[in-house]
């Protein structure tokens, strides 16, 4: 019998890192929660000493990281640089030594990182920062602006802890979901604006069900996705795919298909 996989999983609390936890548990796997309530390690992970003693909490070698937790836009910019962009990276680093040769990291981010007009240059410019300074260098003043930025400095993250993480066999990957049924999209839809959010959902039929993203983390969190890596898989109901092809001709019909 294979020996059971141990998975840590930030935002267990709520929403698609709850379905998360629960899907990999209801496969035998043991998962560490981490969230600021109700989760194994309670940490706010807008406090870097807090990430610091979650990180020493750990005391066992992990076969996956789920970076999942992540905070919208009508929070603070800065907060939402501290969870969404320098928690996953405190975290994928302190958590190194803990990761098994042949673990994998898997880090949620958004559809919407790609409305971020920087560069890979600028990215890499303010990755290394606190969230403090990222809000200053970056000059982005408002949440939603933050909250696109917080996720496109994360993917180019990706990147490059996609090699930095290779020597050791550690695949890092990241999901960008579109609008999903969790608590969270309430708050999209005041920041991003509920018209917008609505009519996504008249495009391609609904919202996404935290549980279809889970699925698709726990699928790069295992070895069937063992030559993935450093990849964005986009998770959208065919949005984009919908946008780009424009409408359906008139005769167009389920018949046609
Ligand atoms: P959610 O609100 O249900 O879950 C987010 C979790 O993150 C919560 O449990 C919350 O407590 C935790 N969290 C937030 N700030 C924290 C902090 N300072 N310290 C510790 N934990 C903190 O939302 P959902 O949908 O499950 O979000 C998960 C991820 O998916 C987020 O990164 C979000 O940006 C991303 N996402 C969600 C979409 C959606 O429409 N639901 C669309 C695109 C991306």
């Amino acid at each position: 019998m294979n020996r059971r996989r141990l998975i840590l999983v930030t935002g267990s609390a709520s929403g698609i890192g709850a379905a998360l936890a629960k899907r990999l548990r209801a496969d035998g796997d043991e998962v560490i929660g981490l969230d600021r309530r109700d989760a194994d390690i309670v940490c706010d992970l807008t406090d870097p000493s807090q990430i610091e003693a979650s990180i020493a909490a750990v005391d066992a070698s992990l076969d996956g990281l789920a970076l999942v937790a992540g905070l919208p836009g009508t929070a603070e910019p800065c907060a939402i640089f501290a969870v969404n962009t320098v928690a996953p990276r405190l975290l994928a680093k302190g958590l190194a030594q803990k990761l098994r040769e042949g673990a994998a990291i898997v880090v949620v981010s958004s559809i919407t990182a790609a409305r971020c007009p920087l560069d890979d240059a600028a990215k890499d410019a303010l990755l290394a920062r606190s969230s403090g300074e990222i809000v200053r260098a970056s000059g982005v003043a408002d949440g939603k602006t933050a909250y696109e930025y917080s996720k496109a400095l994360i993917n180019r993250w990706v990147q490059h802890a996609a090699r930095d993480f290779l020597p050791r066999g550690i695949r890092v990957n990241m999901v960008s979901p579109g609008p999903v049924a969790t608590p969270i999209l309430s708050d999209f839809e005041q920041s991003i604006g509920a018209d917008r959010i609505a009519a996504a959902a008249q495009l391609t039929g609904r919202h996404g069900a935290p549980q279809e993203i889970a699925a698709a983390i726990r699928f790069l969190l295992s070895a069937d996705a063992g030559w993935i890596n450093g990849t964005e898989l986009k998770i959208d109901g065919g949005y984009h795919a919908l946008r780009a092809a424009g409408p359906a001709p008139a005769a167009f019909s389920k018949q046609a298909v």
